[in-house]
């Protein structure tokens, strides 16, 4: 969430203009040419190539909370069923992220992308608080 922030404050939001890819290549730093050539910086190439990586890291990481939580919280049904929500509103975050690049930086695209980030913060914090409470 951070790292989002941080892309749209430096106005990094379409220095990836392309998506999933970014400037047709998964990882644009192999070819200095499409640096050099970008009307963006490196730094603002980095931040929003990096926010998705972390996204993609973000994500496989709620698969295995929402793995753990139904193996070792079987009785809690707040641990399972906040994960598994973290873990379904993840598709959709990741559809609206790209949507935020094809679109144009809509802004109830934008906007509905950060509502979809901290309604998954919400779900993964009551997992996290719930479990830890209830050891
Ligand atoms: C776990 C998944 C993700 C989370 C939690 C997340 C979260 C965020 C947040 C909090 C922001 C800042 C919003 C704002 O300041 O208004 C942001 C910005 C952004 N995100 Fe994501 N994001 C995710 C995945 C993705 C993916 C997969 C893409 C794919 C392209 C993407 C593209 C963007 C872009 C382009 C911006 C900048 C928008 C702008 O310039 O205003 N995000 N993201």
């Amino acid at each position: 969430m951070l790292l989002g922030a941080y892309t749209s404050a430096i106005g990094a939001g379409l220095s990836c203009p392309d998506w999933p890819t970014c400037y047709g290549t998964w990882v644009p730093f192999l070819q200095p040419e499409i640096i050099a050539n970008s009307p963006y910086s490196a730094l603002q190439i980095f931040a929003e190539w990096a926010h998705r990586g972390l996204a993609m890291t973000a994500g496989v990481l709620i698969v295995g909370t929402t793995i753990g939580a139904w193996v070792t919280h079987r009785n809690t049904p707040i641990v399972k069923w906040s994960a598994t929500a973290a873990l379904a509103l993840l598709p959709l975050q990741v559809i609206l992220g790209g949507l935020t690049v094809t679109e144009n930086l809509q802004p109830i695209i934008v906007t509905t992308h950060l509502g979809v980030a901290i309604l998954i913060l919400l779900c993964l914090l009551t997992t996290f608080l719930v479990a830890y409470l209830r050891r």
